[in-house]
């Protein structure tokens, strides 16, 4: 069974709606941990435009699972890490405006600069998953950075399996391909493998039988079902899917 780490970055989206307190990512935390999830996940961005800092002060206190916190490297992100300890930090790209993740990281032109980072943030006691397209190249160099985790991008998949057309299906296909491709290099390297972006209740069994997948990060769709039937039935839903 693949793990389920609930993001739960658009619980505190409902909130800044109104720059108000609530509803509370923690609560939220809360709830997908008793209805079984395996780990947490917020994503501190540089422009604050959901997560806050003190909701990972106040996740760190109360997560029992994992709190798993993805950043973009920067100097500012880092020695936030190191203060607040994660039990992994998960590295992304990360660009002004943009509406989520684009992409993975590019491991081979910012090799040194993620060196740098991923070596502080272990000596510190922080695990490090680097977050990467499903490209040979980028999981050799993940592997050659010395982390122990990465996160294969789903993006593409997800979004080929959105709107199912003759055309989208053999996308998916060719998509789904190279996330096993990928998974399988990575398992072969020592690599942990986990992948998110994009899921959904409709598009991530046939990831999840990919046998290398160990956990997922599952965000947007999740809440967006929780926000109609509730998050303790949202987590079971996925759960069931991923057995
Ligand atoms: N993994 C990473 C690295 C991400 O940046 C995101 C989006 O914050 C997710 C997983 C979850 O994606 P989604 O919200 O589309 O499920």
């Amino acid at each position: 069974m693949t793990k389920l780490g609930v993001n739960i970055d658009h619980i505190a989206t409902i909130r800044e709606a109104r720059k108000t307190n609530e509803p509370d990512p923690v609560a939220a935390a809360v709830i997908a941990e008793l209805a079984g999830a395996d780990g947490i996940t917020v994503h501190l961005r540089s422009d604050r435009r959901h997560i806050q800092d003190r909701d990972v002060e106040l996740l760190r206190e109360t997560v029992k699972t994992r709190l798993n916190l993805e950043m973009a490297a920067t100097e500012e992100m880092v020695r936030n890490a190191l203060e607040i300890k994660p039990d992994t930090v998960t590295l992304v790209p990360e660009f002004p405006g943009e509406i989520t993740t684009q992409g993975g990281l590019d491991c081979v032109r910012h090799f040194e600069h993620l060196r740098t980072a991923i070596q502080r943030l272990e000596a510190g006691g922080v695990a490090v998953s680097l977050f990467i397209d499903p490209e040979d190249l980028q999981v050799e160099a993940a592997q050659k950075l010395g982390v122990g985790i990465v996160e294969i991008n789903t993006a593409r998949y997800s979004e080929a399996t959105l709107y199912l057309t003759l055309k989208t299906e053999l996308e998916a296909e060719k998509a789904l391909e190279k996330l096993k491709a990928a998974a399988v290099l990575a398992n072969s390297l020592s690599l942990r493998v986990h992948a998110g972006h994009g899921l959904t209740y409709r598009n991530v069994e046939a990831v999840s039988d990919i046998p290398e997948m160990e956990e997922f990060n599952i965000g947007h769709n999740l809440i967006a079902r929780a926000a109609l039937v509730g998050l303790d039935r949202a987590v079971r839903e996925m759960i069931e899917l991923l057995k």
